[in-house]
Parts: structure tokens; C-alpha cells; sequence
């Protein structure tokens, strides 16, 4: 009877390693209690140095989980056998704060070794960037696994362009399970951080084709981006996503809804019908803002790999291959 039960806690434990780990609240309050603490601590020193990081640090994990689950696929460095998504297109040139991902994993490695995962650190990493630019605080659910490998093709084909109207950006959205309110309210983490003319010139001066500026650009508002970004310009230079771009408040929607949203992603929100009533309700609501926020960052959380994994050493190299070993491109 003992070696029947024995056989089947085996044959359970077997198939539950087959399937994703379930995530949970407090993972790891047993193997790392100062987990959390950690991560925001060094987060709040990186803000210190340049509040933006909290932006470019949020964004690694939208960027990670939408390819292939929230695995911390994105922080691996290319190597000569695999190409990874740091190169790839919406991320290149783009994606940043890359070091701070690592400075929060030595301060774990120190307190408790092999044990937090690089995936789970870009989950509570974003949680408290938006805390400590002053927008909403929520509970985390862990217990992550660290891909083996990372897809470079996967990323381009599956992050959106800042050209993207809402009618794809809501197809797509919708393939990972987020509904059009998810979308709206996701797109409100552009309440900080900033983004390159290379991303807004077309809108400027040929909007989708046509030789024309985005007519549903606000004239004054455009005026001042044709300033920050004249056509033929440098195209790295940077302008905010929102008129408070070091906060995390509604802002962002309310200049949706005055023209001003500095990306073709974030202005078509408030030009199409279906995204517009979020738009609005947003703009003039900040509590139901920050509650739909909070259920989209869980939903995108959620969303898991289903290959094996591993805890990293170190987040940008899979564990047995030593770091130097990495490519320089990706080595930043
Ligand atoms: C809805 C589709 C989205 C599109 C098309 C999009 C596109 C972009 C683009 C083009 C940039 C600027 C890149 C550059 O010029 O270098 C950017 C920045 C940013 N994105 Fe998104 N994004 C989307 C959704 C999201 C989501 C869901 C999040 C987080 C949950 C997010 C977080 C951010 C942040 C925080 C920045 C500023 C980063 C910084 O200052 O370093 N974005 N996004
Ligand atoms: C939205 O963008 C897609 C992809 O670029 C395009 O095929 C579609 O026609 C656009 N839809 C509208 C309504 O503009
Ligand atoms: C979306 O939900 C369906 C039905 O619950 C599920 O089968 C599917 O795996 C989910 N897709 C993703 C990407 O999570
Ligand atoms: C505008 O875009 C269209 C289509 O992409 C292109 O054929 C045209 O040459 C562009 N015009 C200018 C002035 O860049």
C-alpha cells in the first residue's frame, strides 16, 4: 500500500514538473525572505542615479513576456550559437537598464544564492518601478523558471511597431488572452519613460504613406515635436511619453485625449472607437486606471514558457557557459 502511494506521489511530481510551475504570492518566503526587499532596494539607488530607469526597467517585462512566456528570455546575450532578442527589432538600440537587472541579481546571489529567478526578479523589478513613481501597489505572484534559450526571430514577429493602430494592437493583444481593456490600460506603463524620434518621424512627415503628418496630432503639440525631431534629424534623441514623464499617474490619457500622445500606438487609442471609452474613462478616472493596470500586469505575468528551466547564475547567460563567453554586441 506505502510503495502504491509512493508510486503515485512519483508519478504526480513527474507530471507537474511537465507542466508550467504554479505561481504564487510569497515563493519566496521561505528560501529568500529579503527577496523583495532586495529588488526594490537596489531599484530605488539605480532611480536615484537616473530616475528613468524605472521606465526601462518596467518595459523589460512586457518585452520578456510576450515572447514565449515571462522566462527572462530577453536578458540572455547572444552567443555564438544562439541568437537572442536583445538585437531584435523593437528592442535594439531601445531596450536599457539592462544592468541594473544585474546589479539586483548580485545583491541576491550574495544574500540567497540560486535561488531567485532573473523572470521573477523582472516581475517584482516592474511592480516597483511603478510604486516608486507613484502609481499603484500590488502583490506579485512568483516561483518563475529561467529559459534555456531565447528566440530572436519570435520577438520580431511578435512585438508590436509604434506605427501599430489600435485594430492590430487589439488582434494581437487578444492572442495572448488581453482583452481591449487590458490593452488600454497596459499602454498607460507610457506614463514614464521616453522614446526616440526614430519611433515618431514617420508620423511627422508621412503617415502611412501619404507625405502628410498624422492629422490627429494637436497643431501646437506637433509643432513642438517637429522641433525635437526634424525631419532628417539626429533620430536618437528622446522626447517623453506623457507631459509628466518621471510620475506614474493618468496624465498619459488625458493627453490622448488633447492630441498629444507622442507615439502612432498611444494616439490611435483615443482615434478608434473601441479603445477610445478606455481613453476616457482613464483620463478622467485615475483609481479605475490604476485597478485595470494592476489585473493587466497580472494577466501579463501570467502568461508562462512551458519549456523546462532553470534558476541563473548569472541573468545573461544560461547556467555551465561562462559569461565572458557571450557576444560583445549584446554584452551592454
Ligand atoms: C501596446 C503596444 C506597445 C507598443 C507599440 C509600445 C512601443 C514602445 C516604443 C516604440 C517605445 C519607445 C522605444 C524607443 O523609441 O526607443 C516604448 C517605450 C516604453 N514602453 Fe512601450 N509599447 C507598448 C506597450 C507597452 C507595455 C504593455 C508596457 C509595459 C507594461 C510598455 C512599457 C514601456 C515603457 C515604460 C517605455 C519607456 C522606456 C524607457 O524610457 O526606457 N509598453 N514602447
Ligand atoms: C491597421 O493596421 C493594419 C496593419 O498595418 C492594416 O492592415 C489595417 O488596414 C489598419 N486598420 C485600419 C482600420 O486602419
Ligand atoms: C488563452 O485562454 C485559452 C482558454 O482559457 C487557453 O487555452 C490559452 O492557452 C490561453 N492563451 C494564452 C496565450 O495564455
Ligand atoms: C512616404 O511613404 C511612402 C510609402 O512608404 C513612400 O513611397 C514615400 O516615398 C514616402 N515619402 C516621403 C516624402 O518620404
Amino acid at each position: 500500500m506505502s510503495f502504491i502511494i509512493a508510486l503515485l506521489s512519483l508519478l504526480l511530481r513527474l507530471t507537474s514538473a511537465a507542466s508550467p510551475p504554479s505561481l504564487r504570492p510569497g515563493f519566496y518566503s521561505e528560501s529568500c525572505p529579503e527577496a523583495e526587499s532586495v529588488v526594490r532596494e537596489v531599484l530605488r539607488q539605480a532611480m536615484a542615479r537616473e530616475t528613468r530607469s524605472a521606465a526601462s526597467v518596467m518595459r523589460l517585462q512586457f518585452h520578456d513576456c510576450l515572447v514565449n512566456g515571462c522566462d527572462g528570455s530577453l536578458l540572455l546575450d547572444d552567443t555564438a550559437e544562439m541568437v537572442g532578442e536583445k538585437l531584435a527589432l523593437s528592442n535594439i538600440n531601445s531596450l536599457r537598464s539592462y544592468e541594473v537587472v544585474d546589479e539586483i541579481k548580485e545583491a541576491l546571489e550574495i544574500v540567497c544564492p540560486n535561488v531567485v529567478s532573473c523572470a521573477d526578479i523582472l516581475i517584482i523589478a516592474a511592480r516597483d518601478a511603478v510604486l516608486l513613481s507613484g502609481g499603484p501597489n500590488w502583490e506579485v505572484k512568483l516561483g518563475r523558471k529561467d529559459s534555456l534559450t531565447a528566440s530572436q526571430e519570435a520577438s520580431n514577429d511578435i512585438m508590436p511597431s509604434p506605427r501599430a493602430n489600435a485594430s492590430s494592437l487589439i488582434t494581437l493583444f487578444a492572442k495572448f488572452n488581453l482583452t481591449v481593456k487590458d490593452l488600454v490600460a497596459l499602454s498607460g506603463s507610457h506614463s514614464i519613460g521616453k522614446a526616440r524620434c526614430f519611433s515618431i518621424v514617420f508620423r511627422l512627415y508621412n503617415q502611412s504613406g501619404t507625405g502628410r503628418p498624422d492629422p490627429s496630432i494637436d497643431p501646437d503639440y506637433r509643432e513642438k515635436l517637429d522641433g525635437l525631431c526634424p525631419l532628417g534629424g539626429d533620430e536618437e534623441v528622446t522626447g517623453d511619453l506623457d507631459s509628466t514623464p518621471e510620475i506614474f499617474d493618468n496624465r498619459y490619457f488625458k493627453d490622448l485625449v488633447n492630441g498629444r500622445g507622442f507615439l502612432n500606438s498611444d494616439e490611435t487609442l483615443f482615434t478608434f472607437d473601441e479603445t477610445r471609452v478606455y481613453v476616457k474613462m482613464f483620463s478622467e478616472s485615475e483609481s479605475e486606471f490604476f485597478k485595470a493596470f494592476v489585473e493587466g500586469m497580472i494577466k501579463l505575468g501570467d502568461l508562462q514558457s512551458g519549456f523546462p528551466g532553470e534558476i541563473r547564475r548569472s541573468c545573461r547567460a544560461v547556467n555551465g557557459r561562462p559569461v565572458e563567453e557571450v557576444l560583445v554586441a549584446t554584452k551592454r
